[in-house]
């Protein structure tokens, strides 16, 4: 069974749509970790439309499970992220107009930016993880780049999985790199698009160490609380 790790953006977007003090993304993280996920992730972005700097500091501060920072390659975040420290961060593709992380990282057409990204982080103690898409050679680049772990993009899947156009084929896809990737030597995480419909296929590949979400968990709490929705999720994860 792979870890879970909780993806709390959206807490902090519901506060700032009222630019308030309610939801507390870090009052979420910490029933997050009493209901038995296994990491708390989020995306500081450029534009800060979700989880603000206090917010890290304060996560870091009072939540005891790994913290797993999705980041661009910005270097103001990645400042910031050095000087956070936490157990993780995730390099991730960002543009200001998208709703949400759209695609994989191209590592191999920002081979040096990214290694330059990531060489700091590890030098800050970080371990690394690049988001891109199931596909060899964004496989191969990463390999390349000496990052700890990767994780792949499952929003096609997620796509095709509500479409019921061809998801099997993405699935087997999804495996495969999988299997390549440990065989490679690395961790291999997967996320994006995970629901509570589409997550056990998934959750079935063989070596997958982690699968990160973030909107379904999110949404279902908000009509069973977040810590019935994240054990719900750990039980279709089994
Ligand atoms: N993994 C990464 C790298 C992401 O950027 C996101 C979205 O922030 C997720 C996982 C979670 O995606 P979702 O909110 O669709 O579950």
């Amino acid at each position: 069974m792979p870890k879970l790790g909780v993806n709390i953006d959206h807490v902090a977007t519901l506060r700032e749509a009222r630019k308030t003090i309610e939801p507390d993304p870090v009052k979420a993280a910490l029933e997050c970790e009493q209901a038995g996920c296994d990491s708390i992730v989020c995306h500081l972005r450029k534009d800060r439309r979700h989880v603000q700097d206090e917010d890290l500091f304060r996560l870091k501060k009072e939540v005891r499970l790994p913290i797993n920072m999705e980041m661009s390659v910005d270097p103001e975040i990645v400042d910031i992220i050095c000087l956070l420290r936490p157990f993780q961060a995730t390099i991730v593709p960002e543009n200001r107009q998208e709703i949400t992380t759209e695609g994989g990282l191209d590592v191999r057409g920002n081979l040096d930016e990214v290694m330059f990204v990531s060489k700091k982080l590890k030098d800050s103690g970080i371990l690394v993880s690049l988001f891109i898409d199931p596909d060899i050679i964004q496989l191969e680049s990463a390999v390349s780049a000496g990052v700890d772990m990767v994780e792949f993009h499952t929003g096609l899947y997620a796509e095709n999985f509500i479409s019921g156009g061809g998801y099997e084929a993405e699935l087997q896809n999804l495996a495969i790199m999988v299997k390549k990737g440990v065989d490679m030597g690395i961790r291999v995480a997967a996320g994006h698009g995970l629901t509570y419909d589409n997550v056990a296929p998934v959750a079935a590949i063989e070596n997958l160490y982690e699968l990160n979400i973030g909107h379904s968990i999110i949404s279902k709490s908000v009509f069973t609380g977040i810590g019935r929705a994240v054990r719900q999720m750990k039980e279709l994860m089994l």
